[in-house]
């Protein structure tokens, strides 16, 4: 079966289940993030497993679902557990729920997540608008034969995280008096976390902070005329900035100290996009 009607029978279950309901927004929530999918009103909640064609994850305790619903008055469709490529899914396989939403009639996607802080004047906790990004792993959610009802072979990369919704985020920093960073984002494709040689050719290629998800959605996102918008939570120094090891306790810890932060930026941002 082609890839164009395996999404159209995955978007096209889904919106059997909406029924009325349209979502506006989808809302990809990272490490620390998760539970504001908890929060939203009149939550409809659908498995991954049980949509035709979706990417299912194998590991134990691990949500995969979708969860639809309000928040701050606007109808979203959460996330609830992404697709990264270090867990052995192809790129297709990643950029799949993206590609559905889009089918679903979303045009606006928000991405977070936690990412290793590169710039050295930052801290720990800073949370960050993604500008632009980088990725120089060869692989590429748009690589192979070109799905032409999604978006055209070549396409511009230049306002993937659209300008709009950057100013959106501003506005909404500014008014909750949450300091927000902006930069760029390198992808690696880990699960390593980077060797600190990495870090340095981060930081020299002119990006502010690695990590391992958002660039293949975003990429999607582009491909199709969405409108994204990225935020990034810095929970860690990037590798061989401090005199110590990284962990995932560290990074779980961070996203769990500004979590109420990061959700009142998100939910702004949600309200005025
Ligand atoms: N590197 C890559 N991904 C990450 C990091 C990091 O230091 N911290 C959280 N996600």
């Amino acid at each position: 079966m082609k890839m164009i009607e395996m999404l159209r029978e995955s978007a096209s279950y889904i919106s059997g289940i909406l029924v009325a309901r349209k979502p506006e927004v989808a809302l990809v929530l990272g490490s620390g993030l998760g539970d504001l999918a908890e929060q939203l009103e009149n939550p409809i909640f659908i498995d991954y497993h049980d949509i035709p064609h979706f990417p299912v994850s194998t590991v134990p305790g691990h949500k995969g679902r979708l969860v639809i619903g309000k928040l701050e008055g606007k109808e979203v469709c959460c996330m609830q557990g992404r697709f990264h490529y270090y867990e052995g899914w192809s790129m297709d396989q990643v950029v799949y729920p993206i590609r559905t939403f889009h089918l679903l009639g979303i045009d606006k996607l928000f991405l977070t997540n936690a990412a290793g802080c590169v710039n050295k004047s930052w801290e720990p906790g800073n949370l960050m608008l993604i500008t632009d990004h980088i990725k120089i792993m060869a692989e590429c959610p748009a690589r192979g034969a070109n799905i032409d009802e999604l978006g055209p072979r070549f396409f511009d990369m230049s306002s993937a995280y659209d300008k709009e919704l950057q100013n959106v985020a501003r506005a909404a920093a500014k008014k909750l008096s949450i300091p927000l960073k902006e930069g760029v984002y390198m992808l690696f494709a880990g699960p390593n976390f980077e060797t600190p040689a990495e870090v340095r050719f981060a930081r020299i290629a002119g990006a502010d902070a690695v990590g391992m998800s958002t660039v293949p959605e975003a990429i999607a996102a582009a491909h199709m005329g969405m409108r994204t918008v990225g935020i990034s939570c810095m929970t860690n120094m990037a590798a061989g900035i401090l005199d110590q090891p990284l962990n995932h306790e560290e990074v779980l810890e961070t996203g769990e100290r500004v979590k109420k932060e990061f959700q009142a930026l998100v939910r702004e941002i949600v309200r005025t996009c």
